[in-house]
This record gives C-alpha cells, structure tokens and sequence, in this order.
C-alpha cells in the first residue's frame, strides 16, 4: 500500500512527460525549420523566427494566367483539406496576398531553380511558394506537406494546430530522372493500384514511372491490330491465376495520372527474350509457326522473338507506333535483357533495327544493359541493373545510364533471411544496403556526366497485391529518392536514417504497409 500511494505521483509525471515525448518525438509541435525530417532531403534550409499557421481562413492563391499553376494549387488543397478539414479555397491573384494565406507563383529569372525546383519562404504571415516552372511547383508542395505534422496525411478529419516554423528553403535536384519501375506482367495490378503507387513515389519527388508491360507470363497493353495479345497472352499470371490487361485508354488515364504529377510513364514491351506471351498468343511469330504455351512459372531466359523472320519487325512496328501513339513522354524501353536462348549474332542486328524502329516513332530507347552490346544510337539509354562491363560499353558509345543496380536498387530482393516475399539473387536488401551507395562512384568508368538517374525497380514474381507491393517498396524508396534528389556530399547513412524514422507516421497515416525495419529508430 504505502509503495503504490508513494508512486502516484511519480507516475503522473512518467505519464505526462511520455505524453509531450510522443507529441514532440511525432512532429506535433517543432519550433525550428532545419528539425524537421524531409525526405528527399533540401539543398537549403534558412530557418528563422516565428511559424506560420494554417487556418480555416487560409486561401491558397496561385499568381493569375497559369492554369498549370492553379492545377498544382487544386492539388495541393486536396492534399490538406481532408485531414484539416478546412475549406481552402484555391483562387487566382495579380498581387501578393494579405496576410494568413500560402501564395503559389511563378518567377521566372531564378535560373539557378531549374525546371524542377522551388524556393520556399515561410513567414509568420505568408507563405510563398516560388518557381521558374509548375513542376517546381509541384516539387515545393510535395515539401510543405512533409513541414505540417504527420497527420496531415489522414483522410479524415484530425484536431489541433496546422503549424509550421518560419524560414527558407531553396531546393533543387540532381538527377533530372528519378524512377521507378512497376513489373505488372508478372503479377498484374489494377489501374487504382498504379495511381496510388504514382502519387506515392510523387511525395518524394519522384518523376519517372517505368512499366514493364510484357513479359513470358502476361502481356499487359491492349494493341489494337493483334488482339490475341490480351485475350491469351494477358489470360493469366504467375501462379496460374487470371491475369488483365489495361486498355489504351486505361493505359492514357494512367499517363494523365502521371502527368498531372509531373511524373513520366516509360513503357517496356520487352525483347527479343522475356517474350513468351506474344509467342503464345501467335503462332506466326514463331519460327516453327506453333504457339507456345502460356507459362506461369518464374524462370527467366527460354524465349526468344524469331529474329530472322520479317513479321517480327511488322509485329514491333505496330506494337510500338500504338504505344508511342499514347506515350506523350520521350522513351520506350525495349528491354533486352537476358534473351539467353537468342545467340549473340542475331542479338545484335535485332537490337540495331529495334532501335531503329523506335527513332522512326520520334522516341528515344532505353534497354537493360545488355543492348550495349548492340550498336547505340545517339540518345539510347542503357539502364545499368547486372553488367557493369555492359553499362561501360554504352558510355563508350556515348549513351546515358540509368542507375538500377540489382544489388541496391531492386526493391524486390529480400531485406534479410526472415523475409518471406521477394527474391534473393542478388543479395539481400536491407534499408541501408538500398541507401549507403553513391551512383556517380559505384562503377569504375561511369561519373556523374554519364548518368542520366536513378531508377528502383520492383519485379512482383512473389507479389500479388498491393500490400505485399508497399511492403517491399516501403521505406527503401524513399532511400532511393532521397539518392537522386539530393547531392551525394548533402547525406550519409547516420543522418539519414534518424530522418526516415520521422517518417514513420506519416506513412502510417498515408496506410502505406512499411517494413519497420531494425535498422531505423523509428
Ligand atoms: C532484369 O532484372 N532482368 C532486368
């Protein structure tokens, strides 16, 4: 008796100050700018007296004759009015608002911002949000929503102050091209699927959706003058099971998705290998003029386009002019990884006309790293995933490099032995393996001047939903974002992890199924 009245009141202030703990430790409240977590991580952070309080008074105004801008202004709104619960009116003006309100515009002049950066001035009265381009922008949003707390991210109605410390920050980034791919051949996923996935890379500041659309398991793109493609070819999935397809106008409402968040769809239609679902879905592709089966197991490297005869040409020309037909952005991606059954001497002219065939279409190519064995043309792109010697071929002629190496940035390879999704080829990943790597050093041969970004791509043989997806994709995109956007000498594990941690609750509250891995203290 006399131990438990003689702890009352200890425990009353254990339980208090676990209270401004957790209110502190999940952002509720900070009174400094450079405190708080953002991922990818500012070039700049100035911070200064005083924060700015979002009201349900606070009108977001976009400077007058840019509907880009005012299009980034509605976004943003919709961003914070369902957790603030506030109207948030979205209006245009010709001079800097009154007081209370967040003021998006266009500055044109600040050459040092790029097209893709911003400069946000936070002051006790205003915030101003300024850009040379709206994909800044969209850019700075992405950074003011990350300076509200946490809970800003639900989607109902959360109490309390809307508070963020006032200061500066003037942010750019490295790699114009930070990626992403989606393999939606293997497993597929639905049209919803690919726009959470697209405004989830949008958050921290990714630009680029790669879709593997075919591969021996599943083709995953309507084209309209060989329809077999879907109806057989796209029948099924890994595992057997029933597999889909998007229409071309599914496929153009996800390119707007995109687009409306600065963000680029690349498509791959993969070849000469990984081609078993057209084979199957044509005998007349192959070279023996019988249809393969479909196949739904998970080797890789059995099938192969029958190089020699003419039809496959026509086929790739049709294939890729209504694909590019619909594809605003400037790449296709051929693949040409692994076609293991295509010998060598015939690897290499179907590569060359390929690419021809792509830059007839007003498109430039991007393949895996093998198509450096072919002969480049000016503007193809080697994606670097296995193959160092191969990605040092295409900078010998020239092409750009995208950094995928499997051994960091595939975020389909198990974090460590206790992982039951995934893959293990080419190492386990844990979260720091996906961070502690700089692309500009990585492989001998290949500088900075070489690369044109950095992309993590997600193979779903064992994925089948989207919360098997995020688990694999959360939290080492953001790693992997963090990487492209940020200069290499801004960053280092020790510091980066602590701010990872932060982010924590906020994927919470976006219901993103993270792996918590022990390595974040979170
Ligand atoms: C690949 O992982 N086969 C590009």
């Amino acid at each position: 008796m006399r131990r438990l009245k003689h702890n009352h009141p200890v425990k009353l202030i254990l339980v208090v100050g676990l209270v401004f703990l957790q209110l502190f430790s999940k952002g509720y409240t900070t009174d400094n700018l450079s405190a708080i977590s953002i991922i990818p991580k500012p070039v700049s952070v100035i911070p200064a007296n005083g924060s700015f309080t979002l009201t349900n008074k606070t009108v977001i105004f976009v400077q007058a004759q840019n509907n880009e801008a005012k299009s980034v202004g509605e976004y943003f709104a919709s961003k914070l009015r369902p957790s603030t619960g506030f109207e948030l009116a979205v209006k245009t003006t010709t001079s800097k608002p009154s007081s209370g309100n967040i003021y998006l515009r266009i500055k044109s002049g600040d050459t040092k911002l790029g097209s893709e950066g911003y400069e946000l001035t936070i002051k006790s009265n205003l915030i101003i949000l300024s850009a040379q381009e709206p994909a800044g922008l969209f850019n700075g949003v992405q950074t003011i929503r990350q300076l509200f707390p946490a809970r800003v991210e639900s989607s109902e109605v959360q109490a309390g102050l809307w508070k963020i410390p006032a200061g500066v920050i003037r942010d750019t980034p490295e790699f114009g091209y930070r990626g992403a791919m989606l393999d939606v051949a293997r497993h597929f996923f639905q049209v919803e699927d690919v726009k959470r996935y697209i405004d989830l890379i949008a958050t921290y500041k990714m630009n680029i959706l790669h879709l593997h659309l075919s591969d021996d398991q599943g083709w995953r793109i309507e084209i309209k003058k060989w329809p077999n493609l879907t109806s057989i070819g796209g029948s099924k999935q890994v595992g057997g099971g029933n597999g889909g397809f998007f229409t071309q106008d599914q496929y153009s409402d996800i390119v707007k998705y995109a687009a409306d968040r600065y963000m680029t769809i690349i498509p791959e239609i993969d070849m000469p290998g990984h081609i078993n679902a057209a084979m199957a879905s044509y005998p007349e592709l192959n070279c023996n003029n019988k249809a393969t089966e479909l196949y739904t197991g998970t080797e890789v490297g059995f099938s192969s386009f029958c190089t020699s005869k003419e039809i496959t040409y026509d086929f790739i020309s049709d294939v890729l002019g209504e694909i590019s037909a619909i594809t605003p952005g400037p790449y296709i991606h051929i693949g040409g990884d692994e076609s293991h059954v295509t010998k060598l001497e015939d690897y290499i002219p179907f590569v060359n006309r390929v690419q021809q065939i792509v830059s007839k279409l007003g498109k430039k190519v991007i393949g895996w790293d093998e198509i450096a064995l072919s002969t480049l043309i000016p503007n193809s792109a080697v994606q670097f995933w296995a193959k160092s010697e191969n990605a040092v071929k295409g900078v010998a002629q020239s092409a750009k490099v995208i950094m995928s190496p499997a051994a960091n940035a595939y975020l389909d390879m198990k974090y460590d032995s206790t992982t039951t999704l995934g893959l293990f080829w080419a190492g386990y990943v844990e979260a720091d393996k996906a961070y502690k790597w700089d692309p500009s050093t990585l492989v001998p041969g290949i500088g900075k001047e070489n690369i044109l970004g950095i992309e993590a791509p997600v193979w779903t043989e064992t994925l089948t939903n989207m919360h098997d997806l995020e688990y694999m994709v959360f939290p080492r995109i953001l790693g992997i974002a963090d990487l492209a956007w940020r200069s290499p000498s801004s960053g280092n594990w020790d510091e980066y992890k602590t701010r990872l941690a932060k982010q924590g609750d906020r994927l919470k509250f976006m219901k993103v199924n993270y792996y918590p891995s022990k390595l974040i203290p979170w």
